[in-house]
């Protein structure tokens, strides 16, 4: 690529010869930095999601110096901070409250800093969408380093999977297959290195959404966190990033609506998260193409399921690695994805998989013979969910994909947690369960709880589905018939709000219909009846957050967040 001779912005505060330039210099001498530092070459932020808190991230530590390492090689100074990072299994009452928090901390920091191009270290599930939304918003050349999959996870002479594993536990605890006692040994095997859940959960999934937005080296996503070729990578992206300063290579050149169509058939094709659907929207709301919920239908529902991973399939993120990771699935793809999106190393996706080689059929299926046809996520529409909700069906056994069910409605995760195992509870297999109060605004958040557990004595029975609706998400790793995201939210008066139990709804994913079958008079006398929750919080943060945040049909971004202010400081330091 072409060097643009640009001045740097990082000279607006270094290359100073008067009094803020000895201030800008003199306090970062403390460090040891000598004089050539400050001669107007790139200066590269890495920003780093490290945090004893989020255990996916806790090596990222140590990445960011051999990042530093590369920038140094390439004729860069580096220099390293810190955000806010974001725990999935720990942090209450959802990390989705706080992505967008992040993303601020993320886009200010950035450009309020002497800083010419960026390096996201990124891991658990959060931290990637949050930390790209809000390089995003500044747009300055950024490639983003994934930190990569645990190992997988070995327990008693089997692979088990992060998330998937949690899962079973909790049914198995129901249904009594699991013994109580087990669960000390099972936890430790789970998560037996570093890295982030290391099936196709989340985490796995916006890791290979951003490589194929283009925005990692090609390949980096599915190298598991402790393998040695994971530093090389991390090497590589500190070489990288400054030569991407020179050409001055900014995410806006990247981050075209192509790029956007062809991250969401690789989602498709690894059977990826739901939440990327949000991510995504979020992402492309920052840097200005305009994509929205239907488009993961109009794009990526035709996509063949390609690879056999965990909570779709059978391998985990190591085998797939081996297989040859994303890239075999991108060349796979050839077929469908716009090939001439640029990526970070200034080549086209093509170009970058032109040469992959597949080592295992059994984890990376061929486009003839995928694992299953029309894998992608599919969006259904009707009058319980005017804006749209989502189902994955490839996290299903399609036995309930066409199902006209009774609903059995609970009003908050408190009423389910309550009633679920209440043996008088009047619920069979054939009813459709729905869960309020779970959206955005409402929790708030919109946390992981869409995919219900089973009454126990439906799970006693042996019946290992049914079907779920709520406003709130679920988790990458879940499986099952569960309608997510439905827009608009049940408190801010969404049809979902109405719900009442006995009522019948259907749910035809071929169709893309989702239904209420309640009379629209009796549906505007409920609504007459109806009245808004008292907002959960009246100050700080969860304030902010309840005013501000948008349906999960649009990203759930705050409103006054989209777009960017890109890079200019709108005053200086006196
Ligand atoms: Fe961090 Fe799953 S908990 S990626």
């Amino acid at each position: 690529m072409e060097k643009d001779n640009k001045k740097l912005r990082s000279t607006e505060w270094f290359g100073q010869k008067d009094k803020m330039g000895f201030v800008h210099r003199s306090w970062l001498r403390n460090q040891g930095h000598p004089d050539h530092v400050f001669d107007g070459r790139p200066v590269i932020g890495i920003c780093n999601t490290w945090s004893d808190l989020t255990p996916c991230n806790a090596h990222l530590r140590g990445f960011a110096e051999i990042v530093k390492r590369g920038v140094y090689e390439a004729g860069g100074f580096p220099l390293e901070f810190p955000v806010m990072s974001l725990g999935e299994t720990i942090m209450k009452p959802s990390t989705m409250m706080w992505r967008n928090l992040v993303s601020m901390d993320t886009e200010e920091t950035i450009r309020a800093n002497p800083l010419d191009g960026i390096v996201l270290l990124t891991g658990c599930d959060k931290t990637t969408p949050s930390t790209v939304m809000g390089a995003c918003s500044v747009d300055l050349p950024t490639i983003v380093v994934p930190g990569g999959p645990m190992l997988n996870g070995k327990w008693r002479g089997k692979d088990v999977g992060s998330g998937v594993l949690t899962w079973q536990i909790g049914e198995g605890l129901k249904d009594g297959s699991f013994n109580p006692k087990d669960l000390f040994e099972a936890e430790a095997c789970a998560a037996r290195s570093a890295g982030h859940c290391m099936t196709m959960g989340t985490a796995s999934s916006m890791a290979s959404t951003v490589e194929a937005l283009g925005l990692t080296l090609p390949g980096a996503s599915a190298i598991p966190a402790v393998d040695s070729r994971k530093k090389v990578m991390a090497h590589l992206a500190g070489n990288r990033i400054v030569e991407m300063v020179k050409e001055n290579l900014k995410l806006s050149k990247i981050l075209t609506r192509e790029a956007f169509e062809n991250a969401i058939m690789a989602n498709a094709a690894i059977g990826g998260s739901t939440n990327v659907m949000i991510h995504l929207t979020a992402i492309a709301g920052r840097i200005g193409v305009d994509l929205n919920i239907d488009d993961f239908d109009t794009v990526g529902s035709h996509i063949p399921l390609l690879a056999n991973l965990m909570p779709a399939g059978k391998f985990l993120m190591e085998d797939f690695y081996y297989a040859g990771g994303l890239p075999v699935v991108l060349k796979e793809l050839a077929g469908y994805l716009h090939q001439d999106a640029i990526t970070v190393n200034g080549k086209s996706i093509g170009e970058n998989v032109a040469n992959a080689e597949c080592f295992n059929r059994e984890v990376i299926a061929s486009i003839d013979q995928p694992i299953q046809e029309k894998a992608g996520i599919v969006v259904v529409k009707g009058n319980l969910c005017e804006n749209g909700a989502v189902i994955k069906p490839s996290a299903t056994d399609g036995k309930l994909l066409k199902h006209t069910g009774r609903a059995v409605v609970f009003e908050s995760i408190e009423d389910y947690h309550a009633r679920i195992d209440n043996p008088d509870l009047d619920i069979d297999e054939h009813c459709v369960m729905v869960l309020k109060g779970v959206g955005p605004v409402g929790y708030p958040g919109m946390p992981e709880v869409g995919n219900m557990d089973l009454p126990e004595k439906l799970l006693k029975k042996g019946v290992k589905d049914m079907v779920r609706i709520s406003d709130g998400r679920m988790s990458g790793t879940a499986y099952g018939t569960v309608v997510l995201h439905v827009s608009p939210e049940s408190t801010v008066g969404g049809t979902l709000a109405l719900v009442q139990n006995g009522d019948l709804i259907e749910l035809d994913v071929e169709k893309r219909k989702l239904s209420l079958h309640v009379s629209e008079e009796e549906l505007a006398r409920r609504k007459s009846l109806w009245t808004a929750p008292a907002p959960v919080a009246d100050r700080g943060y969860a304030s902010l957050f309840i005013k501000h945040v948008e349906q999960a049909d649009q990203g759930c971004d705050f409103d006054f967040l989209k777009g960017g202010s890109g890079s200019q400081v709108s005053r200086d330091l006196h």
